[in-house]
């Protein structure tokens, strides 16, 4: 049996003595995509992070592809940053900076392309994301859904191995909500990319992921099929987390 693309194995996390994640493992095959639900401060962004390499961990290893990452090594972190793109809630974009700019300076600085290369690729991910016209825009004349599409756009500039959105469209209304679901679904569809997707958009996390699992403190209390997940969830929690969800 081929092993899986992404594997996490017994990733904990504390914050000082309070225990956050506790020995959390799963696995993603390339191209497929994880939805984490779970209640406020159970420790989703928190995962995140740490599989993007931002937060010091107890233990953990995540194996990518080819390569196995030691997370709790310090300079093993660095690597982790490499092959993973996170969005976050919040569209950090550079205020200062066009979008073009945004969307060409990591890939000249850490994966050392020219400038006119880089602009062809950014491009091309304007394209993709429907504002090549706004290539010279800063963030604040951009729409909030219009920003976290750039957002995206940045993200898949650094041409990452997994990318993840930590609840992508919380700060949005639900026309705007739609535009960046509709565009995570196209790379879904599109891009061959393997994603991890924090939400809580039940209809959306059905039809993009393929896997899904709850999260509570810290421990992963169901994790199946995202179809199973979603329709006939098999533990009371989250029988009770999904219905609140739907009812909020
Ligand atoms: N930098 C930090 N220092 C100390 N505690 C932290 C820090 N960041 C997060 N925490 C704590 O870790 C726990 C998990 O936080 P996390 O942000 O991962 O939750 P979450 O599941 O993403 O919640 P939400 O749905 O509200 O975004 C919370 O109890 C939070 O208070
Ligand atoms: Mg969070």
């Amino acid at each position: 049996m081929s092993e899986p693309f992404l594997a996490l194995q017994s990733l904990s996390k504390k914050f000082g003595e309070i225990p956050i994640l506790n020995d959390v493992s799963f696995s993603v095959d390339k191209g497929e995509t994880m939805v984490i639900c779970g209640p406020s401060g159970c420790g989703k962004s928190t995962l995140l992070r740490c599989l993007n390499g931002l937060e010091p961990v107890t233990s953990g290893t995540l194996r990518l592809g080819e390569r196995e990452i030691d997370l709790s090594s310090p300079k093993n972190r660095e690597s982790a940053r490499i092959g993973t793109g996170l969005v976050f809630q919040n569209f950090n974009l550079f205020p200062h900076m066009s979008v073009m700019d945004n969307l060409t300076l990591a890939p000249r600085r850490a994966r050392g392309l020219r400038a006119g290369d880089a602009r062809q690729e950014a491009e091309t991910l304007l394209d993709l994301i429907g504002l090549r016209d706004r290539a010279s825009a800063y963030p604040f004349e951009l729409s909030g859904g219009q920003r976290q599409r750039v957002a995206i756009a940045r993200a898949l500039a650094m041409k990452p191995q997994l990318l993840m959105f930590d609840e992508p469209t919380s700060s949005l209304d639900p026309e705007k909500k739609e535009e960046v679901l509709s565009l995570i679904r196209e790379l879904k569809r599109t891009q061959d990319v393997t994603m991890i997707v924090v939400t809580h958009e039940i209809g959306f996390g059905k039809d993009v992921g393929d896997w899904a699992m709850l999260l509570e403190d810290g421990d992963i209390v169901e994790h199946g099929s995202a179809k199973e997940f979603f329709t006939a969830p098999v533990s009371s929690r989250t029988q009770k987390f999904l219905k609140a969800v739907i009812n909020a």
